[in-house]
C-alpha cells in the first residue's frame, strides 16, 4: 500500500485524490490518509503530490514509518475524500517543515 506522511500536514494539496482510480483517500482536519486495503498499489498518487509526502509502503522514511499505522487507523474513521480542492491556507509556507506530526489534527 501506499502511505501519506508528515509533509501533507498543514499542507493538503489534494493533486493525489484527482488520480486515484479507487478513491481511497480519506481527509481530516490538516491531512490525508490513504486507505491500506483499499489502495491497489498503482503508484499513480505519488508523483502527483507537490509535497513528497506518499511512498510505497516499505520505502516510507524510517523516522516516519509511525505513519503507516496512522494511515490505518485514520482511514476508518475520516470521511472519503474524491474531489481535489484547495490547499489549506499557508500550505507552501509549511511544506518541508520537520516534524509536522506534531500538528496533526484528528
Ligand atoms: Fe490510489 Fe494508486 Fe495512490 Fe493507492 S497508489 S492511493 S490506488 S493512486
Ligand atoms: Fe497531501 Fe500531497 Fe495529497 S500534500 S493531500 S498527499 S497531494
Amino acid at each position: 500500500t501506499y502511505v501519506v506522511t508528515d509533509n501533507c500536514i498543514k499542507c493538503k494539496n489534494t493533486d493525489c485524490v484527482a488520480v486515484c482510480p479507487v478513491d481511497c483517500f480519506y481527509e481530516g482536519p490538516n491531512m490525508l490518509v490513504i486507505h491500506p486495503f483499499e489502495c491497489i498499489d498503482c503508484g499513480a498518487c505519488e508523483p502527483e503530490c507537490p509535497s513528497h509526502a506518499i511512498y510505497v509502503d516499505d520505502e516510507v522514511p524510517r523516522d516516519m514509518a509511525e505513519f503507516i499505522e496512522l494511515n490505518a487507523e485514520l482511514s476508518e474513521i475520516w470521511p472519503n475524500i474524491t474531489e481535489s480542492k484547495d490547499p489549506l491556507p499557508g500550505a507552501a509556507k509549511w511544506n518541508g517543515k520537520p516534524g509536522k506530526i506534531a500538528h496533526l489534527k484528528r
